[in-house]
């Protein structure tokens, strides 16, 4: 077989890559190497930046999200009982879209399948082969069969865990890590919303974010030490201690349920350079990890497929290079920001067990600070919204 760009990795990444070259006459092939059925269970979250909201128009897989999605303005932040609202309309115009990952790989799958787009399914042992030479081939297993699909380039969008990024010899790939010493439980339940907007709440016992999917499914989570397991936690006390973590207002209405999805997700800021290599291109999870604190992990990977495909369309369509040329210096330069706004939140709105009495006064002084400057609420919603592509 042979294509213009093999896709490693069939998530949000790879299906809109793959989706927006469609629509320009440029094919691909996406292999994955789960299931649909198991893409499609996961849980992610579901924040979306305006630039992401239009990406996935001019995809034209917007259609659902526009009717179903819900137009958020602000966003909470809680501590000691008091609450400051971020105006997002007001301080940059803008607004997010609350719209769950799950949807949107539903909606990708759809247009995908509606197009005639290939997606190949449980394909065993990707590897992708001369990706320093002007003749890449990606090869992989299927019902014990050994293809190779030959190609021009290779997006490597298989995730943090995926076989692009270990496939950049170790000589040229430099990696950045933090791992933050705690998780987040969370919980996925049948229930109206805490509020009409997200809760980013700091308390002496943890973090807690009360956030939503629709207006009858939400999604919470609360702050636990690492040693902590899922099946330490009964529905019970997860509902008790979010309730102790939140104003009390929000406590008072919050309505609470069975958690139809439990899960702890541990925290870590990544960062992978270059984010190509010869004929490979890094995309998403598989160069950068955030703390999803800023809400960023989705959205990231939409700016990367946003200048990947105008690049690809450039070299297809102009036969000019410099996008693709220029492709790992700009996706870094707004990867690396939204890193720095990612970690700034996950500082100022966590306990860490190590902060000290020190630390914590720098937490409360600025939240103090955000809660009587207008430059600094900006300076936050501007980064929550998305800054530009
Ligand atoms: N071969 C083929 N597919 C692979 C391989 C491999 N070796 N390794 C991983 N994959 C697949 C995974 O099964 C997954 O479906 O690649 C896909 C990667 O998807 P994500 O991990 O979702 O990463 P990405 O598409 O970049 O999306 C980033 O989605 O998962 C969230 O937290 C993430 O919000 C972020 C966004
Ligand atoms: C979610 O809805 O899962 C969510 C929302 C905002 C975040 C993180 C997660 O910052």
């Amino acid at each position: 077989m042979r294509t213009q760009v093999a896709i490693i990795g069939g998530g949000p990444s790879g299906l809109l890559l793959s989706q927006l070259l469609h629509r320009k006459g440029i094919d691909s092939v996406v292999l994955e190497r789960q299931t649909r059925d198991y893409v499609l269970s996961r849980i992610r979250a579901g924040v979306l930046e305006w630039g992401m909201v239009e990406l996935l128009r001019e995809a034209g897989v917007g259609q659902r999200m526009d009717a179903e999605g819900i137009i958020h303005e602000g966003t909470l932040l809680a501590a000691q009982n008091r609450t400051i609202r971020i105006d997002f309309r007001k301080l940059t115009g803008k607004a997010v879209m609350i719209y769950g990952q799950t949807e949107i790989t539903h909606d990708l799958y759809d247009a995908r399948d509606a197009m005639g787009g290939v997606v190949i399914h449980e394909a065993e042992g990707v590897t992708p082969h001369g990706l320093d030479s002007d003749a890449p081939h990606v090869t992989y297993v299927k019902d014990g069969t050994e293809h190779r699909i030959d190609c021009d380039f290779v997006a490597g969008c298989d995730g943090f865990h995926g076989v692009s990024r270990k496939s950049i010899p170790s000589s040229v790939l430099k990696e950045f890590e933090r791992v933050y010493p705690f998780g987040w439980l969370g919980v996925l339940s049948e229930t109206p919303p805490a509020d009409d907007e997200l809760i980013y709440a700091i308390h002496e016992r943890g973090f807690a974010l009360c956030s939503m999917r629709r207006a009858d499914l939400s999604r919470h989570y609360v702050q636990v030490p690492l040693t902590d397991r899922v099946e330490d936690w009964s529905d019970d006390a997860f509902w008790a201690e979010l309730k102790r973590r939140i104003p009390e207002h929000a406590a008072q209405r919050l309505v609470t349920g069975p958690s139809i999805e439990k899960s702890i997700a541990p925290l870590r800021s990544f960062v992978a350079e270059p984010m190509r290599w010869g004929r490979l291109f890094l995309v998403g999870d598989a160069a950068h990890i955030v703390p999803p604190t800023g809400a960023k992990g989705l959205n990231l990977a939409a700016s990367d497929v946003h200048y990947l495909y105008n690049g690809l369309l450039a070299h297809y369509q102009d036969g000019t290079p410099e996008g693709l040329d220029d492709y790992s210096r700009k996706a870094l330069l707004r990867v690396w920001k939204a890193e720095r706004f990612s970690w700034s939140m996950t500082n100022m709105m966590h306990r860490f067990p190590d902060q000290g009495d020190f630390g914590q006064r720098m937490q409360e002084s600025e939240l103090d600070y955000l809660e009587h400057s207008t430059a600094a609420q900006t300076a936050l919603a501007e980064n929550y919204v998305g800054l530009p592509y």
